[in-house]
């Protein structure tokens, strides 16, 4: 994949590279591992909104889960079906709901109980009948990055779990609200399917309580969250995803519900990805050679915000040549602005371009223009 970059020649950079071949098997390898289970694939398209990206996941029949008025509209545009349009986010504004309401998306997945009075109220005073799912919080550790878990009880996310019935109570009220499933996400880049067990255990206890009310479920939502490898991108380009279906498909209780809907986002989309940038300069410090970049934060915030680390290659570079030290940064004017610490990498010269990987999640939809630096451009490989 990277020699075929190499291959490009003149690069304007800062820029993403899209394998779309990769992201083609991807998703077939996710279709394989549900192997005609109940399972709906909601794509998360806040991992990337690229409308070429969305185009080809609504090409192959997935969904979308959403979190604003802009990519229900964007959804749409590139393909999805509106009943096939999840719409999930604590701060869904009344424009929005009614968005909603008038392209008629599947479902709303309702965050608090002032949000489901809302939507309530809304959808009454349009003669609707608004779908809905209650977004619950589990309290379940998905044992990833703080910023990352979302199911833990201190989280802003979801519906304390011990207020389900006062959320029942509510709906109840409401002849212009059906309810239609519960909705759960534990969290972010979760790497082993263990959280998913204890996951489907709660949810088999709360959708009992649900039903106990005399309510049916069509469905039960796990969420997205299946991690990827970012250390070694080319030894697994597609994650294994058939351990976390099979840890949900074997431990929830299938008779409470019709089917399933997940909505992997990272796990789709990260490793057809890549961020490409020029060597502006090699600084040689008295401590410390850098790598300064033209791609920075604005263009990948990863690094920037969670910490995280991302595999960079330099791909102008023979292998084989000597290997140095250096602290890859990029050229913004904050101390954060930096991809990597001591990265050993062969000896690097002004233009070189340089490969950061595993970019395609939480890449291009997170950047900026911080700086007042243009957007990057993007390339995409068949
Ligand atoms: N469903 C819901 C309700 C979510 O909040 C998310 C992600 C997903 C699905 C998709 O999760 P995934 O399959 O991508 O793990 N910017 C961070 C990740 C934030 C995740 C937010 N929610 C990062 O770069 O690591």
């Amino acid at each position: 994949m990277i020699s075929t970059i190499a291959k490009l020649g003149d690069l304007n950079t800062p820029c993403y590279f899209y394998d779309m071949t990769l992201l083609r098997r991807t998703i077939a390898s996710l279709k394989e591992a549900i192997d005609n289970r109940p399972i709906h694939v909601h794509y998360a398209m806040k991992a990337n909104s690229n409308p070429e990206i969305l185009r080809a996941i609504s090409n192959a029949g997935f969904g979308a889960d959403c979190v604003s008025g802009g990519e229900i509209r964007l959804a749409l545009k590139c393909g999805f079906k509106a009943a096939d349009i999840s719409y999930a986010g604590v701060g869904k504004t009344d424009d929005e709901i009614n968005l909603g309401l008038e392209c008629g998306i599947g479902c709303f997945i309702v965050e608090s109980i002032e949000e489901l009075a809302m939507i309530g109220d809304i959808s009454a005073t349009r003669g609707a009948k608004a779908p809905v799912a209650l977004r619950i919080n589990p309290d379940i550790d998905a044992h990833t990055h703080h910023y990352i878990t979302t199911g833990l009880k201190e989280n802003k996310f979801g519906i304390d779990m011990r207020l389900l019935d006062k959320a029942i109570d509510t709906l109840d009220r409401y002849q212009s609200l059906q309810l239609k499933g519960l909705h759960f996400h534990i969290g972010s880049q979760i790497l082993t399917p263990e959280p998913f067990v204890e996951l489907c255990h709660r949810v088999n206890r709360l959708s009992k309580q649900i039903t106990s009310h005399g309510h049916n479920l069509e469905f039960i939502d796990t969420g997205g969250g299946f991690g990827i490898d970012y250390d070694d991108p080319d030894a697994n380009p597609i994650p294994d995803f058939k351990p976390f279906i099979d840890a949900i498909m074997d431990n929830l209780d299938m008779s409470l519900c019709n089917y399933v809907i997940i909505e992997p986002g990272r796990s789709l989309v990260a490793q057809c990805g890549t961020l490409l940038s020029h060597v502006i300069y090699v600084k040689e410090g008295i401590e410390k050679k850098f790598i300064i970049l033209d791609a920075g934060m604005n263009n990948l915030i990863r690094p920037a915000l969670y910490g995280a680390h991302h595999r960079i290659e330099n791909i102008s570079t023979k292998t084989g040549t000597t290997y140095e030290k250096y602290d890859v940064v990029g050229p913004i004017c904050e101390s954060s602005d930096i991809f990597a610490e001591d990265e050993n990498l062969p000896r690097t010269r002004r233009g070189d371009i340089i490969a950061i990987r595993s970019a395609g999640a939480y890449g291009e939809t997170m950047s900026s223009t911080y700086n007042s630096r243009p957007l990057q451009s993007f390339i995409l490989k068949d």
